[in-house]
């Protein structure tokens, strides 16, 4: 694992770094690949960062290079290539699309509605299945086939994007509940406070490419100093578990991250 912690000065700033990173990340995949996976977080941090990606439709990414030069260089004076986007989500409420908890809904008013991604690269939950256990199995399913993925082996998202709650939760993994035991499947149900989610279990997602956490506030100070701390309970500190076989970014506004030693 390949850990990077970043300590921005304020909230705007670590939208900036963590476009410029996803930017990078996207660059190098369509190069590569010719495709860029990501699976997005919900929560409030990760807002401001969807509300800015619309505007690299209009605009060339000149203004954003000058900001960032070392990101997207390649798509300097050309829009992003949405059709070789596809947008996941690495948990979601279990509530119908137009649910205003929903993430899909969020997501899509912040960024998707805004921009030219085909309908078909866009793959929100299935949350209108009958129950939390068949939306997860459909999303499971449908992760298999987009990745043609039938083995052992779980797929590789390019980029899985993470908050972290002030009790140490990430996508819908929460302390001490049945979620973090399932170490087999790509999806499961979440538990937070009875309220079903449907979420990555944490192998899934360590087998992405990149992990970036999105961590603003400081209310999780307490809970940064647990996650960093060389021994503490993973079942009772969860974001412990993201230990990717790729690459794992922290990207902190000082209001969470001025104390951490790292
Ligand atoms: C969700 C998120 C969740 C979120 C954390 C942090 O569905 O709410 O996926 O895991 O990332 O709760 O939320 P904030 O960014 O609002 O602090």
């Amino acid at each position: 694992m390949n850990k990077t912690v970043e300590v921005l000065p304020d909230q705007p700033a670590l939208v900036a770094r963590a476009l410029e990173l996803i930017l990078s990340k996207l660059e190098t995949a369509i190069e590569q690949r010719g495709r860029f996976t990501i699976a997005l977080s919900g929560g409030s941090t990760p807002k401001p960062l969807y509300e800015a990606m619309p505007s690299l439709r209009e605009a060339s990414l000149s203004e954003t290079l000058t900001r960032t030069p070392t990101a997207g260089y390649a798509y300097a004076n050309r829009k992003l290539p949405w059709d070789k986007i596809h947008i996941f989500w690495g948990d979601e409420r279990y509530v119908p699309p137009d649910h205003p908890d929903s993430n899909e809904l969020m997501t899509r008013r912040a960024w998707l509605d805004h921009v030219d991604i085909p309908a078909a690269n866009i793959h929100p939950v299935p949350t209108l299945e009958a129950n939390p256990e068949l939306a997860a199995a459909k999303y499971e399913q449908q992760l298999k086939e987009f990745f043609n993925s039938s083995g052992v082996e779980f797929p590789s998202l390019d980029v899985v994007l993470l908050g972290m709650g002030d009790d140490a939760h990430t996508a819908s993994l929460f302390p001490h509940t049945e979620a973090l035991k399932v170490r087999d499947r790509l999806v499961t149900v979440g538990n937070k406070d009875g309220n079903p989610r449907i979420s990555f279990t944490y192998p899934f997602i360590n087998a992405a490419s990149s992990v970036i956490f999105l961590v603003a506030g400081a209310n999780k100070r307490p809970a940064l100093a647990q996650v960093f701390a060389p021994v503490a309970d993973d079942f009772t500190y969860p974001s412990r578990l993201i230990r990717p076989q790729g690459e794992l970014w922290w990207l902190l506004d000082a209001a969470a991250g001025l104390e951490l030693q790292h």
